[in-house]
């Protein structure tokens, strides 16, 4: 019977296996390959480098050794709710666990879900979900800086090392406050998307401010007011005529008044 409330498999586990490798071309491949062999998890693919590490719309994620990819792998059943929570789940995690990384800090969400700290990335999430045998099955993919910016990124980025001050912090050690955060949200997500959008709004960057947004893969940007996230996480662009426009995928730009 559907009660309504998504099953996600290995709920409430604070700490899933996390299987380490020194390297992988990419832990979300390695992860959809268990996947689509039938092992769904759920646990954590950890790799130390990546050699073809992967990003949001076809891009590619730099990986020297140093900093924190990861994929969870795991199904749900019964709850589309569940998996259009899932990337603003994983941007809630990445920042909790951020803010742990860097006591004091105040991360914050730029839609749909790249986390950053003072206006730099620090992280970025690629969620990927296909259905195998009946089950939905779902890979999260998150980098986060932990000791060094890689070069050649195409935006202000910073990592852990540089905003604490320190290399306290590695790899392995942001890997058990992530697992752990992410099995708390996720397991707030199987009530429903309310709690998860309302935390993801409270720390949303550049909310009621002015953005650039671009929809398709082409150049054509589209500008107007952030206003809302939607039910359905959509981000809701205000047009200068007025109109809304949902934006079901794309990338954001804040504008910066002069
Ligand atoms: C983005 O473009 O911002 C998303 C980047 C996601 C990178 C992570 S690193 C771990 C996992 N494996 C990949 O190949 N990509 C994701």
């Amino acid at each position: 019977m559907n009660s309504g409330i998504p099953r996600i498999d290995g709920k409430g586990d604070r700490t899933w296996p996390i299987r380490v490798f020194a390297t992988l071309d990419s832990t979300n491949e390695a992860a959809k390959e268990a996947a689509l062999g039938g092992d769904f998890g759920p646990c954590w693919y950890r790799a130390e480098t990546q050699t073809s590490g992967r990003g949001r719309q076809g891009r590619s994620w730099a990986s020297p050794p140093g900093n924190l990819y990861a994929s969870a792998l795991f199904s749900i059943h019964d709850g589309h709710d569940a998996v259009l929570s899932i990337p603003f789940v994983a941007a809630l995690a990445v920042a909790e666990t951020t803010e742990r990384l860097v006591p004091g800090s105040e991360p914050k969400l730029k839609w749909p879900n790249d986390v950053r700290l003072s206006g730099r990335k620090i992280s970025g999430i690629l969620a990927e979900t296909g259905a195998c045998a009946g089950t939905i099955w779902v890979v999260v993919g998150i980098g986060i800086n932990v000791t060094n910016v890689p070069d050649g990124i195409d935006q202000a980025a910073t990592s852990v090392a540089s905003e604490r001050g320190d290399g306290l912090i590695d790899a392995a050690a942001a890997m058990e406050v992530l697992a752990a955060r992410f099995a708390e949200r996720l397991s707030e997500a199987r009530a429903g998307f309310s709690a998860i959008r309302s935390a993801w709004l409270e720390r949303a960057d550049g909310l009621g401010g002015s953005i650039r947004v671009r929809a398709g893969q082409g150049d054509q940007y589209e500008t107007g007011v952030f206003e809302d996230m939607a039910e359905d996480g959509s981000l809701i662009l205000r047009l200068p005529d007025g109109s809304r426009r949902p934006i079901r995928a794309g990338d954001v730009e804040l504008v910066r008044r002069a």
